[in-house]
């Protein structure tokens, strides 16, 4: 069992460089699908779920090529468009390969996706915004058998700005006959993502900026080459990990504006946060005030990936912070590893109440999911004393190499 041992209290001082955002290379892989042709995505991370989506193209029967952060993925010939049930269950993200496989193949067949416990994860959103493009959905048995001789361009309008569904109806209308209006879409950064790269491999995506999303169905597309945006949420880690040691942190390759959701909390806390070209600067206080109020909400509001990592700092933070989180209902499984820590949390439902304490102690601690994990290696980064970190494969989900990036910042980290 891997365990990562971390000697804490150490101020993080230095340059991280941010890698390819996970939540963006998982639907693009995805998207490699839609075209008889090869496709490249470099600064793609190297994750777990990114081998997981990897697995599943070559199942279909595509080419993948892997060398450092560069993908190449050739997809002319597929020979199936069924995903089977282990992998399927390796992530979340496996069902946004259900909108290209329809429209590449005209058939699907998979079953429901696995990824992080956070209380219910239903797909009906992305179901029934497949029937609306004239997609023939049956379950069996756990089975999902979809089906579809031409996909035909639909007004949709989404009750929720579901992420998944919004990647999924913007896969399948690319090539469908006419043109797609989705409303009230997911306005996440990796959705403009996604976006770019289908528009550069032939579609005629417009829009998307205030939720609404006109997708003109052209008959084909082609490959198309293109860099994965950086990971805001890796971001958002790193900075809550300045913020809960006193750090001084240049992030690299880190345009701010995705990541300025969650700016607010840490500027009442004290941090000095600035943009430097496409670089993103922290400087945290040697003491840490409280964060204030924090409410997830889609993008543009405060991101409920992030809220993990902030709330950890937060324990150590002087006065008060509540995080109310609205996107899933139980997103706080963390929080008894973090009181093994001598955090002071109150939850209630979906919300939590943190009094900062004014030290931590590092304790023997597992992920329960992985933005829990990336909490818990920021309280063990400002903990005193040893934290043994276990149950790794949650982080090895989303965070690529996060022991080397910390410990070239002065970490005491080590990984065995
Ligand atoms: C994406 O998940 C991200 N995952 C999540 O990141 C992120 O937390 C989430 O978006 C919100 O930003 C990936 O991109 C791979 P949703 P997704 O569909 O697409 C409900 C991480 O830690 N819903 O926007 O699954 C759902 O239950 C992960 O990196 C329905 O009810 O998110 C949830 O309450 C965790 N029916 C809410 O919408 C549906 O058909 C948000 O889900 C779909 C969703």
């Amino acid at each position: 069992m891997d365990t990562i041992h971390i000697c804490g209290g150490k101020r993080l001082e230095g340059e991280i460089p941010i890698h390819g955002a996970k939540n963006s290379a998982l639907p693009l892989l995805a998207a490699t699908l839609l075209a008889a042709d090869v496709s490249e995505l470099t600064n793609c991370p190297q994750l777990a779920d990114v081998s997981a989506s990897i697995a599943i193209l070559r199942h279909l029967g595509c080419a993948v090529t892997q060398t450092e952060d560069r993908v190449t993925v050739d997809a002319a010939h597929l020979h199936c468009g069924y995903v089977p049930d282990a992998l399927m269950r390796q992530m979340r993200s496996s069902i946004v390969f259900l909108g290209a496989i329809i429209a590449r193949c005209g058939e699907a067949v998979l079953t429901h996706p696995g990824g992080c416990e956070l209380g219910p994860r239903p797909i009906d959103l992305h179901l029934s915004s497949l029937r609306r493009l004239g997609v023939t959905v049956e379950e069996e048995h756990g089975r999902i058998r979809c089906s579809a001789s031409r996909l035909r361009g639909a007004e949709i309008t989404l009750p929720f700005p579901s992420v998944g569904a919004t990647e999924n109806i913007l896969l399948a209308a690319c090539t469908a006959e006419g043109t797609t209006v989705l409303r009230h879409a997911a306005r996440e950064p990796e959705i403009g993502d996604l976006c770019a790269f289908l528009n550069a491999c032939g579609a005629r995506i417009a829009g998307g900026d205030n939720g609404t999303i006109v997708i003109e169905g052209v008959p084909r597309l082609h490959g198309a080459r293109h860099r994965v945006m950086a990971d805001r949420i890796e971001a958002a880690t790193y900075l809550a990990a300045a913020a809960a040691t006193g750090g001084t942190l240049t992030l690299k390759h880190c345009p701010s504006l995705p990541v300025s959701p969650v700016f607010a909390p840490l500027e009442q806390a004290g941090c000095a946060i600035a943009a430097v070209g496409e670089d993103l600067h922290i400087a945290a206080p040697s003491r840490l005030g409280g964060l204030g109020a924090i409410r997830t909400l889609p993008y543009p509001g405060f991101p409920t990936d992030a809220a993990a990592p902030l709330l950890a700092a937060a324990c150590i933070g002087e006065g008060t912070t509540v995080c109310v989180e609205t996107i899933f209902e139980n997103r706080y499984r963390y929080v008894d590893e973090l009181t093994r820590m001598g955090a002071h949390i109150r939850v209630d439902g979906r919300v939590a109440v943190v009094e900062g304490v004014s030290a931590l102690r590092g304790a023997d601690v597992a992920c329960t999911d992985l933005r829990g994990g990336a909490a818990l290696l920021v309280a063990a980064l400002a903990a005193e004393g040893e934290t043994r970190l276990t149950a790794l494969h949650h982080l090895d989900r989303g965070y690529e190499n996060p022991v080397g990036c910390l410990q070239a910042v002065g970490a005491h980290i080590t990984r065995y």
